[in-house]
């Protein structure tokens, strides 16, 4: 037990004062998040969920003839085939939505040629095909509840307009919804080493595949601490009620020690950017849906937040009223949230794979030492 003693000091709960490895795919510099060089305000308002994807993967925006062959590449993988659906159709649904898509994606391997090539090349026909497919995924989980066909996505449509579109059971989305989605889509592609990106990457240390590394990924996101809170955004919203009780909420919840579902972050300390943008969507969304006393509601409890406990809203926030505002399911939005992130996750597995060290940190020894083994009858 000598050995204890070398990572005398050396814990660091949380990983959070260690760098781990090095990137190139995304990066916070104070209060502004940046891929591959662009900040997320000028991808935000500029760009598409299928431009960032190819800039995450590429380092580099894509000229215009780039763009169009990728985004047809993307597009034309959308569709899930009728065997694959048959197989989707046997899984429970009367489970979280989230915990579908980790087994939907993990079956996704089986029809994949590809499956155990784990070459760079081989790499991005999966990466295409799960980012491709994610979004229909999560629509198809939602119609079987339902007892209905999955709908078909549409390959001359964007991956946004097709998310609106198959959400809505076929019907036509409305413009500005496919606007809002594709930003929402942009603002989750990627966000440094967080927690599931870092999965994607322990996992793909191993060498193992690429499918396997994603599916870690996704029950990573699964968490309440991570990308499951914006639907406890929700939850929380309607257990408040009323503006009258948002303010005493907060306090009860700090005097209790408990979470407030959207608030805080690791590394923002003066305010996450992509919840300033989705902020602004949130009030004219829910003012749109006659449902503004939502949106009321969150700022007070922002407010509430800043001035109690000096702690602002991260991207989980304000993401919530806008995808609850469009009609979207509460329990969609952290698939909806991987339907983006299946960007980042992949970038970061190229990255891991090209430049690969196994992670391996030690633990600090807090339990008996000397024990001596007796029979169990001895016990
Ligand atoms: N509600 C209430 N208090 C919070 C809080 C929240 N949402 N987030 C942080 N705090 C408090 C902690 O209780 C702690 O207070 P203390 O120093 O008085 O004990 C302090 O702020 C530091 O929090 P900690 O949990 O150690 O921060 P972290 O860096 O480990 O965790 C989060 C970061 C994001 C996991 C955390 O802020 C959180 O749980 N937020 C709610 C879940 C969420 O929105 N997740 C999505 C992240 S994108």
């Amino acid at each position: 037990m000598a050995e204890v003693n070398i990572y005398e000091g050396a814990l660091d709960k949380g990983l959070e004062g260690v760098v781990a490895c090095t990137t190139k795919v995304s990066f916070i510099v104070g209060d502004s998040l940046n891929f591959r060089g662009y900040t997320i305000d000028d991808l935000a308002a500029n760009s598409t969920f299928e431009e960032v994807t190819y800039l995450l993967w590429n380092d580099k925006l894509p000229n215009a003839q780039e763009l169009a062959a990728f985004s047809t590449q993307l597009r034309n993988e959308m569709a899930l085939s009728p065997d694959f659906i048959k197989v989707l159709k046997a899984i429970p649904t009367n489970v979280h939505p989230m915990g579908w898509l980790r087994t939907a994606v993990s079956l996704m391997a089986h029809w994949d040629s590809d499956a155990n090539d784990n070459g760079a090349e081989a790499n991005l026909r999966k990466s295409v095909r799960l980012t491709a497919k994610m979004g229909t995924l999560l629509c198809a989980f939602d119609a079987i509840r339902k007892g209905k066909e999955p709908v078909a996505p549409k390959a001359d449509k964007s991956m946004a307009w097709n998310m609106m579109y198959m959400l809505g059971g076929g019907a036509e989305p409305k413009a500005e919804h496919v606007k809002v989605m594709d930003t929402c889509l942009i603002l989750h592609a990627d966000h440094e080493l967080n927690c599931s990106a870092f999965a994607t990457r322990v996992t793909a240390s191993s060498l193992s595949d690429l499918h396997s590394a994603i599916v870690s990924a996704i029950g990573a996101l699964k968490g309440p601490l991570h990308g499951g809170a914006n639907e406890q955004v929700i939850l929380m919203l309607q257990k408040i009620g009323t503006m009258e009780k948002a303010q005493q909420f907060v306090k009860d919840a700090l005097a209790a020690k408990e979470k407030v579902m959207g608030i805080g972050h690791r590394v923002y300390k003066n305010g996450d950017p992509r919840a300033r943008i989705l902020r602004g969507m949130s009030d004219k969304l829910t003012k749109d849906a006659g449902i503004h006393h939502m949106y009321e509601m969150s700022t007070l409890i922002d407010d509430t937040m800043f001035n109690e406990k000096g702690l602002m809203p991260n991207v989980d926030f304000y993401s919530a009223t806008v995808y609850f505002s469009m009609g979207i399911p509460t329990d969609l939005f952290t698939p909806i949230f991987a339907a983006s992130r299946i960007s980042g996750w992949c970038a970061h597995a190229f990255e891991q794979y090209a430049n690969n060290r196994i992670y391996r940190p030690r633990g600090k020894w807090a339990g008996k030492e000397g024990l001596k083994w007796t029979p169990a009858n001895q016990r």
